[in-house]
């Protein structure tokens, strides 16, 4: 490949050279994104695919899927990945202690031909409650929450991969990812309650544009192992975040409830972010991945939003 991007991001050649320059693992609603931003840059994008369907969508793409399913080991030897530069994105199973499958992938990783690097989305719910305090990347995990718990054994087991075979890995603890088509308009339209700002703890957000751009840069920066907080540095509150959605849509605001009430009244799901408090420190990726936000918080990213779709 002669062809010089911005991105300085060189994948390998001679015997090494991979059947795609960058192969995505979960190429979903992110990955198919990453996909195009990396076609831009004139590399060559393959994806592992579960369905027929999903290898037509990313033919049509100009992505070359290769067929493997997750869930079933057997399925996933001989994936093209030596000496490409390798995005985990695939989400953890929705049950169990662990990620099975991050552990059928990386029991299928072949360490004579390993990909040149690995990049995992993981989520910052690993770090569990922090009672509102600033949270940088030194601080311990401490999943409460069992899909918490499946991420921090994805990255654990990925990590001890990485490390036994030298091979370059970075963890991007990402935060609720926001967007023109990832909003939650539907949850407003049916007009569900929220927690009283007062009673809320503080949550972090990165628009899905900086997200990809976190992404890209972090290919310039294969070194050991490295994990980064993902968020535009402006922890709010869930509330707040519904409502200036709702005020940048021009859609009507949510009833806003007690703590007490909500715990009678909302799915467990929505409870358990409820349960969890902390202010992701994003300093170490602005400094060492050198990202400029272009949404350094809520407001500027949900500047110009009209209601285009939904999460
Ligand atoms: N929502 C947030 O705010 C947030 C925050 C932090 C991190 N994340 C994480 O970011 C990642 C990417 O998100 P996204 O929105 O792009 O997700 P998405 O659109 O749901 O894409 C996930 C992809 O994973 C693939 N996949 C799932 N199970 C698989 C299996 N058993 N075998 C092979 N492929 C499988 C899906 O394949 P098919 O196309 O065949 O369905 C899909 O392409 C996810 O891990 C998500 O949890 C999200």
């Amino acid at each position: 490949m002669t062809h010089q991007t911005s991105t300085n991001y060189s994948p390998p050649g001679g015997k090494d050279k991979p059947m795609a320059d960058v192969f995505i693992v979960g190429c979903g609603n992110i990955g198919t994104r990453l996909a195009r931003q990396w076609g831009q840059h004139n590399r060559s994008v393959g994806a592992l695919a579960r369905s027929a369907a999903s290898a037509e969508r990313l033919r049509a793409l100009g992505v070359e899927p290769h067929r493997g399913d997750l869930d079933d080991a057997a399925t996933l030897h001989d994936l093209p990945l030596a000496g490409s530069l390798l995005y985990y994105l695939a989400p953890p199973p929705g049950t169990g202690q662990h990620d099975s499958r991050m552990r059928h992938f990386v029991a299928a990783l072949d360490s004579t031909a390993p990909p040149h690097q690995l990049i995992y989305l993981s989520t910052s719910g690993v770090y569990g409650d922090c009672a509102g305090a600033w949270v940088t990347e030194e601080r311990p995990v401490n999943p409460q929450a069992a899909r918490a718990r499946r991420r921090v054994d994805a990255e654990t087991v990925l990590g001890h991969w990485c490390a036994a075979h030298d091979v370059p890995l970075t963890i991007l603890r990402v935060a609720g990812i926001y967007g023109p088509e990832r909003l939650p308009i539907a949850r407003l339209q049916q007009g569900r309650p929220v927690v009283r700002e007062e009673e809320c703890g503080y949550t972090n957000r990165i628009h899905l544009e900086d997200l990809l751009q976190v992404c890209i840069a972090a290919a310039r920066h294969a070194r050991g192992i490295a994990i980064y907080n993902v968020s535009d540095g402006h922890p709010g509150t869930l509330s707040g975040y519904f409502f200036a959605v709702a005020d940048a849509l021009g859609m009507e605001r949510p009833v806003a409830i007690t703590l007490e009430q909500a715990r009678r009244q909302l799915t467990p799901a929505m409870l358990s972010y409820l349960n969890e408090s902390r202010r992701l420190d994003n300093r170490k990726l602005l400094r060492e991945l050198g990202v400029s936000l272009r949404y350094p918080d809520l407001q500027s990213g949900l500047r110009g939003i009209s209601v285009t779709g939904d999460n």
